[in-house]
């Protein structure tokens, strides 16, 4: 026995080292429990996140509605006329996309990609709940009855009237092929404004922000580029700050303007472009934080990665801080928000005015590490899915009184005639864990999924109202 306890005594020293292993052992147990509980508490903050959303999702009742999404099966048609057969042998047709019928002038599927007759809001209100249907892609006209024109749009809910402002470029002209690229183009109107108490019905403010017709130096000269405009308000200031892109024909320039106004409804004093930090910046967005501070967020490096950085206080320029995101990943077109302290994004690929796939990111600083989360797009089809329903993002804006949702607003581009360009938009919720999380903690994804629920009409009930 006392062999035994002297044998045990022995191993004892030989592994551990006597009583300065006893405390390391204790010290790695102690530290091993706190990163436990740090991960636990982590996990269950970011459970009950999922559980609060979820459980909005599930007991709000047009959460369950704009959830249930539209299938589409559409038959692409046979190739009209007959090849002839020596043709046949030298190339086998290459089958038709949907993708090439959308950009097909001439297609016989034209009607359903850019709808003739209909309305995008029914002429009827529709009895329950005060609600208006709305279908995506279709006309949508202004209350004096002309199609609204705010491509590459976005809003800005002004607190001081408690109305919504629709502001994006009016592109109401002859669209033609630039001589310089190729590219189709619609000579610069300006920037037009609409105003809206319940964001389905517009009433044409006129345009903002006019092109210069005769002074050919100006950045807003016709022949120039201006797209992609945005408002927000300064609060320290009084002032409504206008971003947007300028360009000239060529894409060369790769500038951002700003421009100022007492009211929300302008017009606009333009005060000049710039390449912020230096870099060439296109596709842009901003984005006004709950703190104040406000992002600017463009494409650059020959549209090869995002750069974001803070505009100063009065959002008139950009600071010296900036960081790169999605460096080599080609991504353009971003629209920003934020949902219980994440910051969302959604962009698309840079293929010019065809549609291509959206991708959702997010981040838990907006200034990064920024992680990609997947393809937000839910129903329609596989193509619908790929090509963001035949658009491109441009803002993106929370439905007030309903949590967690939000309305994506795309554009579906008409190369051919740019003024006939559609405007989708779709119910974005975020709720529930991520398709394929990037990491896991416990089990527990670290990302909410972002869904764009397809729909061929969808309504908003009170909810958005002012
Ligand atoms: C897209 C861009 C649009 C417009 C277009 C011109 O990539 O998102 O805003 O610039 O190219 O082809």
């Amino acid at each position: 026995m006392r062999m035994r306890n002297k044998q045990r005594k022995s191993a004892t020293l030989r592994c551990c080292g006597g009583s300065r292993c006893l405390t390391s052992v204790a010290i790695w147990s102690l530290l091993g429990c706190l990163l436990l509980l740090n991960l636990f508490s982590n996990v269950r903050h970011k459970a009950t996140e999922y559980g609060e959303s979820q459980l909005l999702a599930s007991h709000h009742p047009l959460f369950r509605e704009l959830q249930q999404v539209d299938e589409e099966n559409i038959q692409i048609p046979p190739p009209r006329g007959k090849r002839s057969p020596r043709a046949e042998k030298r190339r086998p047709k290459r089958a038709t996309t949907l993708v090439d019928e959308f950009l097909n002038e001439e297609s016989q599927l034209r009607h359903i990609f850019f709808p003739g007759q209909e309305s995008a809001i029914d002429p009827k209100k529709n009895n329950e709940n005060d609600s208006y249907y709305y279908h995506p892609g279709r006309i949508w006209l202004d209350t004096d009855g002309n199609p609204i024109q705010a491509h590459g749009g976005g809003i800005l809910f002004d607190k001081i009237s408690r109305t919504y402002y629709w502001y994006g470029e009016y592109k109401d002209g002859p669209t033609y092929q630039s001589p310089q690229n190729g590219i189709t183009r619609v000579d610069i109107i300006g920037v037009g404004c609409y105003s809206s108490k319940d964001l389905w019905t517009w009433k044409n403010e006129g345009i903002v922000l006019a092109a210069q017709e005769t002074n050919e130096t100006h950045d807003l000269h016709k022949s120039n580029v201006l797209e992609r405009p945005k408002v927000i308000y300064n609060e320290k200031t009084g002032k409504y700050v206008m971003w947007m892109h300028i360009d000239d024909a060529n894409y060369t320039k790769a500038a951002v303007g700003v421009a100022i106004s007492d009211t929300p409804d302008g017009p606009f004093d333009y005060l000049g472009c710039q390449r912020p930090h230096g870099c060439e910046s296109r596709d842009m967005t901003i984005f006004k934080d709950d703190d104040g501070v406000a992002y600017l967020i463009y494409s650059s490096e020959d549209n090869s990665e995002l750069h974001i950085g803070p505009l100063t206080e009065d959002y008139l320029n950009v600071t010296s801080v900036m960081r790169r995101i999605f460096v080599g990943q080609r991504r353009e077109a971003p629209a920003l928000f934020k949902h219980r302290g994440t910051y969302y994004m959604i962009t698309s690929g840079c293929t010019g005015w065809a549609p291509n796939e959206a991708l959702a990111h997010a981040a838990e600083s907006i200034l990064g590490p920024w992680e990609t989360l997947g393809n937000p797009c839910i129903g329609g089809n596989k193509v619908f899915q790929q090509t963001t329903f035949f658009s491109q993002s441009t803002f993106i804006f929370p439905l007030p009184g309903l949590p967690g949702s939000f309305i994506f607003m795309a554009d579906r581009w008409n190369s051919a005639d740019l003024r006939d360009s559609r405007y989708v938009w779709l119910p974005l919720i975020v709720a529930g864990p991520a398709d394929r999380p990037l990491e896991f903690n416990f089990e527990f994804a670290l990302w909410s999924r972002v869904s764009i629920y397809w729909h061929r009409k969808w309504r908003l009930s009170r909810v958005g109202w002012v």
